[in-house]
C-alpha cells in the first residue's frame, strides 16, 4: 500500500531505472569527459548516470550528457540541498539521488514532480521517505549497512518497499542483489572508475559497462 500512485512522469523514470538495472555511478572532474563516457554508456548497454555533484564539473557534464545524448537516463547524485536540486534540474537532469534522507529535499521533489530516490540506511528512514509519498529509496552505503541480509529483513516488513542498494557494489555481488524482488536496480561505480576516465580509458570503461549489462540481462533471463 504505497500512500498515493506515483505520477506518470516519476513513474516513467522508475520504469527505466527498472529496466536498466544497474545505474553507474560517476564522478566526473572535467566536463570534456561527459560526452565520450555517455558514448560509453550507451554502447555498453546502461543507458544511464548518476553524476554525483561533488564536482565543479558536474552541472555541466549533466548538461552535455543531456543534449548529446537525449534517450539517455541522466540525473544526479549526492545532491544534499533544494538549491543543488533546482540546479541539477535546469542542467537536465532526469532523477535526483541522494546518499541521505532530507525530508526538505524529498518534499520540494515530491511537491515539483522530479523523480527522487533518497539515501537510507534504516527502517525509520525508510517510513520516513515512504510518508512523503516514495515506494522506491536508495540503501546507502549498502555493503557496510548489512547489504542483502538487512533489505531481505527490512523488505519483510516494508512488504511494498523497492530498494537500490548503493556502495560496495561488484560485479560479483551485484548478481544476489538482483535476484531479490525488492530491488528494482542497483547502483555502482566499478564499472566508470576515475583512474580510467582521467586516463581516457573509454573503450576499457564501455567494456565494464557491456559486462555489467550483460549480467543484468542473465539475471533477468534466469541465466545465472
Ligand atoms: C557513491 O556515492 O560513490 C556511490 O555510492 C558509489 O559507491 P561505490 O563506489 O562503492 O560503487
Amino acid at each position: 500500500m504505497s500512500a498515493k500512485a506515483n505520477t506518470p512522469k516519476v513513474q516513467a523514470v522508475l520504469d527505466r531505472f527498472t529496466q536498466i538495472g544497474i545505474i553507474p555511478v560517476v564522478v566526473l572532474n572535467d566536463a570534456k569527459d561527459a560526452e565520450p563516457l555517455g558514448k560509453a554508456l550507451m554502447e555498453g548497454g546502461l543507458p544511464a548516470a548518476e553524476v554525483t555533484f561533488r564536482t565543479d564539473a558536474a552541472e555541466e557534464s549533466i548538461r552535455i550528457m543531456a543534449e548529446k545524448f537525449p534517450d539517455m537516463l541522466v540525473g544526479a547524485g549526492t545532491v544534499l540541498s533544494v538549491e543543488q536540486v533546482e540546479r541539477a534540474v535546469k542542467a537536465g537532469a532526469k532523477f535526483i539521488v541522494s546518499p541521505g534522507f532530507d525530508p526538505v529535499v524529498v518534499k520540494y521533489c515530491v511537491d515539483n514532480d522530479i523523480p527522487v530516490c533518497p539515501g537510507t540506511a534504516t527502517a525509520s528512514e525508510m517510513i520516513g521517505a515512504m510518508n512523503l509519498g516514495l515506494d522506491h529509496v536508495k540503501f546507502f552505503p549498502a555493503e557496510l549497512n548489512g547489504g542483502l541480509k538487512k533489505i531481505k529483513a527490512i523488505t519483510a516488513a516494508l512488504v511494498n518497499l523497492k530498494i537500490m542498494p548503493t556502495g560496495g557494489i561488484n560485479a560479483e555481488n551485484v548478481v544476489d542483489y538482483l535476484k531479490n524482488d525488492h530491488i528494482f536496480c542497483a547502483g555502482g561505480s566499478w564499472m566508470v572508475k576515475g583512474d580510467l576516465i582521467k586516463a581516457g580509458k573509454f573503450d576499457e570503461i564501455k567494456a565494464k559497462v557491456a559486462e555489467a549489462a550483460e549480467i543484468v540481462r542473465k539475471v533477468r533471463a534466469g541465466e545465472i
